[in-house]
């Protein structure tokens, strides 16, 4: 199985820090935001990662994380040249991929539970799309799933104004290989989004139409850290769990 992570964008939540160097290079207490995301994939047994990487400072991003060997990764990069979204970005790595199903996670996402369960059953049924949930106070910050009593998914808002549940979608992303035909198709017959992003959620949409989605609830602490108060919220999680060790 390949990784992708994805550190695009230009981190305008987090002007002015982002003027000057990369989102995915802040510190998230003692590390690099981007070790995050990277070290869980190489956790999982996942090595060989394709990162895109955008904004101000990319360089810095490569010459922190390298090829990846400090970490027992295999490191490859690709430029996305303007933020365009996730699923733009993700299209990038359609020839890293090679025609294999994908994990993808988002750069500025701290994840607590341990994912190496969910990776053995999407081994086994890999033509399913999985989606993490978790609740969130705040739900209309992020895409928001609406479940049936089964648990499955109905439909997926992004920031919806009137989220219809405080399940929310995570930056972790589980893709069959068929991932970059439907980004196509996404691209061609949704587009991009009032934010001028093509939207992973629109992406996600299409397997819950095809009933070709699953999503799980996980239970550890999650955030982003791409605003100021995810950013120290995420910070202080770490710093607690480190003097907890
Ligand atoms: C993106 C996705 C959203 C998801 C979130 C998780 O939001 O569009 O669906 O819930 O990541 O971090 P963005 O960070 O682009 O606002």
């Amino acid at each position: 199985m390949k990784g992708i992570v994805l550190a695009g964008g230009s981190g305008t939540r987090l002007s002015p820090l982002t003027l000057v160097t990369n989102k995915h290079l802040l510190p998230v207490y003692d590390e690099p935001m981007i070790f995050k995301p990277l070290k869980m994939l190489v956790n999982i047994g996942i090595t060989e990662i394709q990162m895109v990487i955008g904004g101000n400072g990319v360089g810095d991003i490569v010459k922190i994380c390298g090829s990846g060997s400090s970490m027992g990764a295999r490191l490859s990069y690709v430029h996305q040249d303007r933020p365009g979204g996730i699923a733009e970005a993700l299209k990038l790595t359609k020839d890293f991929s090679a025609g294999e199903p994908v994990v993808v996670i988002l750069g500025d996402n701290i994840f607590e539970n341990d994912i190496s369960p969910y990776l053995e059953i999407f081994e086994k049924d890999i033509d399913t799309c999985r989606l993490f949930l978790t609740e969130s106070e705040e739900p209309h910050r992020f895409g928001v799933a609406e479940l049936a009593p089964d648990g499955s998914v109905i439909g997926i808002e992004e920031k919806p104004k009137q989220p219809k549940s405080n399940k929310v979608v995570t930056g972790l992303y589980f893709y069959p290989a068929d991932i970059y035909d439907v980004i196509d198709w996404v691209q061609k017959n949704v587009g991009y989004s009032g934010r001028n992003e093509l939207e992973i959620t629109d992406v996600n949409n299409y397997y819950v139409r095809n009933k070709r989605c699953k999503a799980h609830v996980l239970d550890g602490f999650w955030s982003d850290a791409g605003t100021f108060p995810t950013l120290l919220r995420s910070a202080n999680f770490i710093a607690q769990k480190k003097q907890t060790k």
